[in-house]
């Protein structure tokens, strides 16, 4: 019998696979914070952890922790992996479990030869990350570093449940209260920094022909959630001056997202979800809702095509007798990697005669979160398939997951901290 070249690799891929049957979706990947296809997928990861030699809690935000517990007598604090195990509607099987699953494998791998570290090693897997819900990003990673924003236990999912209700509900500790949110704040005196393993989601790698690649910064990000009222009138007898269309005016302002942010490298600027509620075909729009995604790897860029963006969204509105409201969610800020983690996956790269490649984030990742309380580095691996993501055609090569694994194993075992 051949043995598997890949046996690392090949199980964080049948392991993506099992995960992803987990669905709120029939025949794709949607897995929403608190949904019973979320519950589960929440559950089989404790399961792995636990049986990987982990020390398993689950946190008030619904975080699944495991700990592999340093030797008595090693350094007490703790060096924190992880990424989400939420998705987006219909996406891809890596897009954050592959940081879960990687070191959940390595960590097996450790386990199983006897090894351990001289420090504690924790997998989180974070249980919000890409704000599908309830249409604020990073909840999870919120709630591990301090920044809860209580106001958000009054937003609303697309039924009208709050925030509050859903955890409430959930049988999670602490039952959302903000108390228990805040509490499941970790110390950052107690870490000795973040890392996160991540599929690139773009074509960088690729068309590099790279495996690996060592992150500098994650972009930060706006999201804007917008509303624009106009008039309903009759779609036969209304002439084309006497209108007052939501949605006519609403795609002048997506051109407008497009056009500002096409000027500047760097910049990029989304509408991803658009609605006429109510809407009839015989009907001129009355409403119009879209939502805004603005990102760059410089706040001041971003900033400045946000100032630019909603003016011109009021000129637009002014001009057409429409009215805008412009509702912003929490930015996040441009979160720059640690140069002395980067340089120790480095290192291990390079000792492996590969290329120590350096390239930014487009792309948002708990790590950002995370960088505000502890040093942060990121490693990203290969995604196939032209780099598409956020999408089923998303993947990764067992080849690729292997060569992740075995350099994370290197990173752990020669791990030094700061200083
Ligand atoms: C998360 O996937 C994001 O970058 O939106
Ligand atoms: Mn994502
Ligand atoms: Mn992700």
């Amino acid at each position: 019998m051949t043995q598997n070249p890949h046996p690392l690799g090949q199980s964080i891929i049948d392991r993506a696979e099992a995960l992803a049957r987990f669905s709120d979706m029939e025949g794709g990947l949607t897995c929403a914070f608190l949904t019973p296809a979320h519950r589960s997928a929440q559950a089989l990861l404790a399961q792995w952890m636990e049986e990987a030699g982990m020390q398993v809690r689950i946190d008030a935000i619904g975080n699944v922790i495991g700990r592999y517990a340093a030797d008595a007598g090693a350094d007490a604090r703790v060096l924190m992996t992880g990424s989400h195990f939420d998705t987006v509607r219909n996406g891809g099987r890596y897009d954050g479990r592959l940081g879960i699953l990687l070191p959940i494998a390595v960590v097996g791998a450790l386990n199983a030869s006897g090894i351990r570290l001289p420090y504690h090693l924790e997998i989180v897997g974070f249980a919000e990350e890409e704000g599908l819900r309830f249409k604020t990003s990073f909840l999870a990673s919120s709630v591990l570093a301090g920044r809860f924003d209580a106001a958000l236990l009054a937003r609303t999912d697309a039924d009208g449940v709050t925030l509050a209700e859903a955890l409430a509900a959930s049988g999670l500790p602490g039952h959302g209260e903000l108390a228990a949110l805040q509490a499941a704040a970790v110390d950052p005196a107690t870490l000795l920094g973040f890392v996160e393993v991540h599929i690139e989601q773009g074509p960088v790698l690729l068309n590099k022909d790279l495996p690996l690649g060592v992150v500098t910064q994650i972009a930060g990000s706006s999201r804007f959630q917008v509303r624009i009222e106009g008039q309903a009138s009759h779609a036969g007898t209304t002439p084309m001056g006497m209108r007052r269309d939501a949605a006519a005016g609403t795609a002048e302002m997506i051109l407008l997202v497009e056009s500002r942010c096409s000027a500047v490298p760097a910049l990029v600027g989304t509408v991803g979800q658009l609605l006429v509620p109510d809407g009839s075909s015989n009907v001129i729009p009355a409403a119009c809702t879209f939502s805004m995604d603005i990102r760059a790897g410089e706040d001041d860029i971003r900033e400045a095509a946000i100032a630019d963006i909603v003016a011109g969204i009021q000129q637009i509105a002014a001009r057409r007798g429409l009215s805008a409201q412009v509702d912003r969610i929490k930015p996040v800020f441009n979160a720059p990697c640690a140069r002395w983690l980067m340089d120790q996956f480095s290192a291990v790269l390079r000792k492996r005669g590969l290329a120590a490649f350096e390239l930014p984030s487009g792309a948002g990742h708990d790590a950002m979160m995370m960088q505000r309380i502890t040093d942060v580095a990121m490693l990203f691996v290969r995604c196939g398939n032209g780099g598409i993501s956020h999408n089923p055609l998303e993947t990764i090569t067992a080849e690729d997951a292997q060569l992740a694994a075995e350099v994370f194993v290197d990173f752990l075992r020669h791990f030094q901290p700061e200083g």
